[in-house]
């Protein structure tokens, strides 16, 4: 926060050629004068009214949240929408099979009718926000401030349905700066999302893992779907007759390109930061947290990979599951490293300590991080057993399948649960089971539960382990050692379930009895370690949970009232956002200058014919080589220009965001952030942050030249 000030004002007078990476993720209907008089300082010529306006259209009508955590933009009158690859993954990978396998080989949808229903993905667009901090803070009055944590939740659903019951919307509540302010957000939901294109994935996701969260960048992260409505313009479920929905702002699209220092402006959804974290939390987070992810995420994602490079079809079933979790693997492990590296521990300190010096005469904020301090010495002891249970144990979905079964075992064995409900029960479970069992692959689930079982004897301190568990492993299965002992208890698990075969399950569940349940090994399995972390773990996790809130609330309510008078934003909730900056080159180490841009000559230089990550389709090289770039090469750089890097503060959540020009035209998509501010959740560095985006003349490139969808094309509204 303070830097953040510091450049506000030094970038006010030096102009705007003193260029740093832009802190702030600023809420799209509080721009304060001074921001707005700073974005127009780094360029911007657009009114504040076509930002954002309540009662016309603006631009934040073409940003809509895509699936569950992604970010969208609507590029055409007809509903067309572009976001990144990574965001359509799942629904790409569920679209294909063996004989179509659009992961593979992409896809493009020529006419309306070629394109393809992705049940279950909805899009979701921003009606209205509205303050609501007096009307909880009026609720939250009755409690304590360490039954905050608890008692929130309850109140915000309340509120929620309160204000949507009865209508054809859907109400958020979200908490800002800790629980010291709170908004309530209105939303329309289309669930009649259709496929329209996508890349290969070697273009698509073209680097792989090795160069996710890195600069250079050669990834054509983009898929393309539609919007569709019920004739009279209602939002609804896929129905055949639906027509393609008319937003209320399209985003033009730029072929202009643009230069190093251009305004550069990013609309969208960033999912969580926690900048405001304390000293206490940054070194839990180094110590425990992060390693212990990381390792277990390691050894999961070892299993999936042996499988899937065994077998095309295992390859299409785990393939956005293990994206999933190698995204964040490489994220957490970066995060480690890079919080280290800028010492943010100490810097978060000796923040603290200033607190202190300003907090010195007010009573509320006494021994404040005293009692810090004490809370996460009791919790740290339990920190890595909870991680051993969320990513370890629960990393089997076979057992996380089955530990989820307990809420339906504890509401049949209640002679209260009416008939009504256990038949909603069953529908849940059959439903979350489909999931379940198409995504099963049998042989890498037991390599995991098999290895995540015998490290959890070794790692975990004995009092936290279920010790009757392993007592049995040992006098049936053989020496806690012994990899094989848990091998032969996995096999027999796995043998002997019911929820791995798909008849005898449903049967079962059309007239559940809990006594098959409770012999099942599987679900015995999960009960076991789910019910020793709720009595060994999860009592203290929710004491440490309960004090760390109110804390960092009190904590925050003091920051607040130092920047009285400044304009300052909120950390990141999945709410809609602008964060503004330039597109700007930088030097990641010393004697190191990355460019601003990544053009098609990298991929050329990247490409491995055959390689799990950096093979490419024959046809885009071919085109590259032969510079058949058409109208889409930029004319300074006589290439293509695949991506390039801006100044923006962004994070998970934004993928896919339309980052614009000046005048509000669509120039990229946003889709990944830079190794050497992988701390950015935390700590900003004004210095080494950058957004990677992907240059929408590449797209444009890609759909014309390689997938032959002019029809795409003359759907936009192309600038030149
Ligand atoms: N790091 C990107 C993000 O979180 C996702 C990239 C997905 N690609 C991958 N190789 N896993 O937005």
């Amino acid at each position: 926060m303070k830097h953040m000030i510091v450049i506000l004002l030094l970038s006010s007078l030096l102009g705007p050629k003193w260029i740093h990476a832009d802190e702030g993720m600023w809420l799209v209907h509080l721009i304060g004068p001074k921001t707005y008089a700073n974005m127009q300082k780094r360029g911007l010529t657009l009114s504040k009214d076509q930002l954002y306006a309540i009662n016309k259209s603006s631009l934040k009508d073409a940003i809509a949240i895509f699936g569950g955590g992604c970010t969208s933009e609507m590029v055409s009158s007809q509903g067309l929408l572009f976001t990144n690859h990574h965001c359509g993954y799942d629904a790409i990978a569920s679209a294909s099979s063996l004989e179509h396998n659009y992961l593979k080989d992409g896809f493009w949808a020529k006419s309306k009718d070629q394109e393809i229903p992705c049940p279950g993905l909805s899009v979701q667009f921003l009606i209205k926000i509205e303050d609501v901090t007096a009307a909880v803070k009026e609720k939250l009055k009755e409690w304590p401030a360490k039954q905050y944590a608890s008692k929130l939740p309850g109140i915000l659903m309340e509120m929620q349905n309160t204000a949507q019951n009865g209508t054809e919307f859907e109400v958020r509540i979200s908490s800002f700066f800790k629980g010291n302010q709170f908004l309530q957000f209105t939303y329309l939901r289309y669930k009649d999302v259709r496929l329209v294109g996508t890349p290969p994935e070697n273009i698509g996701k073209f680097g792989g893992d090795t160069d996710n969260w890195e600069w250079p960048r050669h990834t054509g992260d983009f898929s393309i779907f539609r919007v569709y409505t019920t004739p009279d313009g209602k939002a609804s479920e896929y129905n055949a007759s639906n027509i393609p929905f008319v937003p209320k702002h399209v985003l033009p699209v730029s072929l202009k390109g643009y230069k190093d220092g251009d305004y550069a402006m990013i609309y969208g959804y960033p999912g969580s930061t926690n900048r405001y974290e304390t000293s206490y939390g940054v070194q839990l987070k180094t110590d425990i947290e992060n390693p212990t992810l990381v390792s277990l995420r390691d050894a999961r994602l070892k299993f999936m990979y042996n499988e899937m490079v065994k077998d095309p079809k295992v390859k299409i079933q785990l393939a956005s599951s293990y994206a999933g979790i190698a995204n964040y693997w490489k994220f957490f492990d970066g995060e480690s490293k890079q919080l280290i590296k800028h010492k943010v521990f100490e810097k978060k300190q000796s923040e603290e300590e200033k607190f202190k010096i300003w907090a010195k005469d007010k009573r509320e904020y006494d021994s404040l991080f005293n009692k810090m301090e004490d809370v996460y010495r009791d919790w740290r002891p339990y920190s890595k057993s909870q991680v051993f249970f969320r990513e370890g144990i629960m990393g089997s979905p076979l057992i996380s399948f089955a530990a989820g079964l307990k809420s339906m075992d504890l509401a049949l064995s209640n002679p209260k649960t009416t008939e009504a409900e256990k038949e909603n029960i069953r529908k849940q479970v059959l439903g979350g089971y489909e999931r379940f069992i198409n995504a099963e692959n049998i042989a890498s689930d037991k390599n995991i539960l098999a290895y995540m079982l015998k490290q959890y004897v070794y790692e975990i301190e004995g009092k936290q382990t279920p010790g009757s568990f392993y007592q049995m492993l040992k006098s049936t299965y053989g020496p806690l050692q012994d990899e094989e002992t848990y091998r032969r208890f996995v096999k027999n698990v796995f043998e002997q379930t019911m929820l791995l075969n798909k008849e005898t399950f449903t049967g079962w569940i059309s007239k559940p009895d809990t006594a098959a349940l409770h012999k099942d090994p599987a679900y015995k399995t999960a009960r076991i370690f789910l019910d020793n972390y709720q009595q060994s773990v999860e009592p203290y996790f929710k004491t440490f949970n309960a004090a760390n809130f109110a804390l960092n609330h009190l904590y925050q309510k003091g920051i607040l009232e130092q920047k009285k008078g400044q304009e300052y934003y909120p950390d990141a909730n999945f709410t809609m956002r602008i964060s503004y900056g330039n597109v700007k080159s930088y030097s990641p180490k010393d004697a190191v200058k990355y460019s601003e841009v990544c053009t098609t000559r990298g991929i050329l230089e990247k490409y491995k014919p055959g390689d799990y990550e950096f093979d490419a389709p024959s046809k885009l090289i071919d085109l590259i080589q032969k510079r058949d770039f058409g109208i889409y090469a930029d004319s300074k750089h006589k290439d293509v220009v695949v991506s390039f890097i801006t100044t923006n503060d962004i994070t998970g959540g934004n993928s896919g965001s339309p980052v614009l020009n000046a005048k509000g035209e669509l120039i990229g998509l946003a889709f990944d952030g830079n190794y050497e501010a992988l701390s950015h959740k935390i700590a900003f560095d004004a210095d080494l942050n950058r957004t990677i985006c992907l240059d929408v003349r590449y797209l444009l490139f890609v759909v014309d030249k390689l997938g032959g969808a002019t029809n795409i094309i003359q759907e936009l509204q192309l600038k030149n």
